[in-house]
């Protein structure tokens, strides 16, 4: 089958997995039609450098969702470090300000000349999924509209120099009406109409995210726990059917 790059660009594969034996014979099996590789806290503080080596030497991108989120001295280092480890995509919180953002795009840069190699992508996440509009007048006192305050933040991580933001398919377009569409979209949430929901509730298919402007589309479940008892591979080539051209 030739893969479509141009899809492949786009998908991100979420390896949430608990053993490291699992991501391993995930990356094996999935690596020519994946992108990117995003490991998230789960994994890397259990196995850490091992996941990391195991991931580069696919010669794949490697995302590391760490959600950075401290005073901007140590973010700026701990971008730096982030970026020297391989990764070449990460994300911070918006919410840790303008300068906090500043910084973690100084350390990257940083580190990328180190490295000699291009700036990694690095994207803010503007308002976790789990803060809903009760969370956010009730626990925090905070009148704001939660997707006004979201597309606030986009605009901030914008004027930061970051890449672009994480942000549900729902919202992709108008964060690029706010933004402009050079600004990317990594949107979570992405599940085939075959695939069971699971916990997620704003879902979107993989066409549709990208009929709203979706520059990556994380997929997880989907994909690594397929319905229907399909392998992963069957159900990472389903998505590029069901996708089609783009
Ligand atoms: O398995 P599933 O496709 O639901 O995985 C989604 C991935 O996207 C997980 O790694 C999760 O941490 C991440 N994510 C999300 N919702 C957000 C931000 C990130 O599901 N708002």
């Amino acid at each position: 089958m030739n893969i479509n790059e141009k899809i492949k660009e786009k998908i991100v594969l979420a390896l949430d997995v608990e053993e490291l034996e699992e991501a391993k014979n995930l990356v094996d099996s999935l690596y020519p039609y994946v992108g990117t590789f995003k490991v998230g806290l789960q994994l890397y503080t259990k196995y850490g450098n091992e996941v990391i080596n195991y991931i580069s030497g696919k010669n794949s991108n490697f995302f590391l969702d760490v959600k950075l989120h401290d005073i901007p001295n140590t973010v700026e280092k701990a971008s730096e470090n982030v970026v020297l480890r391989g990764a070449n995509f990460f994300n911070v919180h918006a919410t840790g300000g303008l300068k906090m953002m500043e910084a973690a795009v100084r350390g990257a840069k940083k580190a990328s000349e180190t490295l000699g190699k291009k700036e990694p992508v690095i994207l803010a996440v503007t308002m976790l999924t789990s803060i809903s509009q009760e969370v956010m007048n009730d626990e925090f006192e905070i009148e704001a509209d939660v997707s006004k305050f979201a597309i606030r933040l986009a605009k901030l991580a914008k004027k930061a120099g970051m890449t672009g933001v994480v942000a549900s398919s729902l919202e992709a377009r108008k964060i690029k009406e706010a933004c402009g569409s050079a600004f990317k979209v990594l949107c979570p949430g992405i599940r085939p109409e075959w695939s069971a929901k699971d916990d997620q509730k704003r879902v979107a298919t993989p066409k549709f995210a990208i009929g709203e402007g979706a520059d990556y589309l994380v997929i997880g479940r989907a994909v690594t726990k397929p319905a229907q008892g399909l392998t992963p591979l069957e159900a990472m080539k389903k998505i590029y059917d069901e996708i089609g051209e783009i």
